[in-house]
């Protein structure tokens, strides 16, 4: 049976600041979504929050990127922003850029990771979903998850994922797409990969079967809007068990803390905390970025779970790791590294600042 998995996601408000999200406009996503499955457009969906992004969990049989799809999740959103503003949260409606649906929500603001694959006889699926962070921050755990031997042992003890895994990889400036075959072109691709700013592994596929293992979101927020309008808050699709990697297999990279792009106004670097769904508020310095992991097994496209992953003490230790990195990064305040380099700042007050002091800087 072929399922189609849609994970759509935007922040449409914050509640308290951007901290976490409201009841209220959950409940909302919740109806929305659910009259949709009534009415026989989803198998079925799971609606959820990281931090205050809505996400949209669906699957159905229209494959990737379908326009009733995609208006199902733009006119959730547009619902759900109608709350936030009649609750007056925070930034309501900050991540719709466009005024009206126009066939497909890719460039209109919110993220999207779409798969579709045939339903294996046990379908485990682990979808990750952070705040407070760029769309390059899966870079390096699906490097790990997909590529690095001391992440992931099946890669040297099962002969079903011995063969290795592809990876698309996109510039997200120069809107290109490359893909690498690992392990024979590792050195090649971490040039690339090992800069997430403006490189992003869009997709993972088994090289053997040539399915597909994993897709993230890659939508750029800034780059849409040509300014700062928050951080894009990327999501990723996982399969796990059988000829992919085992579930501790894509969690493992997670236990030690990657550090990413993005915190308090986008704009700085900080450790990416692995944390429980009502964990999922970043408060300190509007951080650190935080990532949570829903595990479903698919039954015929049903959503069965989820269960919360990272709801683990296994976890502790690096979220341990994430405050200990946290108050070595803020002990920096405004400076590098914590604070972004300046061409990563180009969307943020930068542009105005150089303005403004145009006619004082002399030659030397
Ligand atoms: C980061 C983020 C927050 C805001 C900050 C200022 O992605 O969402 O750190 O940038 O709280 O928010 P505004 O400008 O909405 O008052
Ligand atoms: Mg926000
Ligand atoms: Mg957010």
């Amino acid at each position: 049976m072929k399922i189609s998995l849609s994970v759509i996601k935007a922040d449409i408000g914050g509640y308290v600041g951007h901290s976490s999200s409201h009841p209220e406009v959950l409940d909302k996503a919740e109806k929305c979504i659910a009259a949709a499955k009534k009415a026989g457009l989803l198998i079925d969906y799971h609606v959820t929050r990281c931090g205050d992004d809505l996400q949209l969990i669906m699957t159905h049989q229209h494959g990737e990127e379908d326009e009733k799809i995609h208006k199902l999740a733009w006119d959730t959103f547009v619902d759900c922003t109608k709350i936030a503003k009649k609750l007056k949260l925070h930034g309501a409606g900050q991540d719709m850029l466009a005024d009206a649906f126009s066939g497909n929500v890719k460039g209109m603001g919110p993220g999207v990771a779409e798969m579709e694959f045939e339903e294996r006889e046990a379908e485990t699926i682990i979808i990750f979903m952070a705040d407070k962070t760029a769309s390059g921050a899966w870079n390096l755990p699906l490097y790990k998850i997909f590529a690095d031997p001391f992440n992931t042992i099946g890669l040297v003890i099962a002969g079903n994922m011995h063969g290795g895994f592809s990876f698309e990889v996109h510039d997200v400036k120069e809107h290109k797409k490359i893909v690498f075959n690992a392990p024979e072109e590792i050195y090649d691709m971490l040039v690339f990969i090992g800069a997430p700013g403006r490189f992003a592994v869009k997709a993972v596929y088994h090289r053997e079967s040539g399915e597909i293992a994993a897709v993230s979101s890659t939508q750029r927020l800034s780059l849409m809007a040509g300014r700062y309008v928050g951080k894009d808050d990327p999501v990723c699709i996982v399969r796990s068990q059988g000829h992919f990697p085992a579930v501790g297999e894509v969690l493992e990279p997670f236990a030690s803390p990657n550090i990413v792009e993005g915190w308090m106004r986008g704009s700085h670097h900080g450790p990416l905390m692995p944390v429980a769904v009502r964990e999922s508020n970043p408060s300190r310095f509007d951080g650190p970025p935080r990532v949570i992991a829903a595990g479903f097994q698919l039954s015929g496209g049903k959503l069965v779970g989820p269960q919360d992953m990272f709801d683990d003490p296994a976890f502790n230790n690096a979220r341990q790791q994430a405050n200990d990195i946290a108050d070595m990064l803020r002990r920096l305040g405004p400076f590098e590294p914590h604070r972004l380099p300046l061409e990563e700042m180009e969307y943020t007050t930068m542009p105005e600042v150089m303005k403004k002091l145009e006619g004082r800087f002399k030659s030397i």
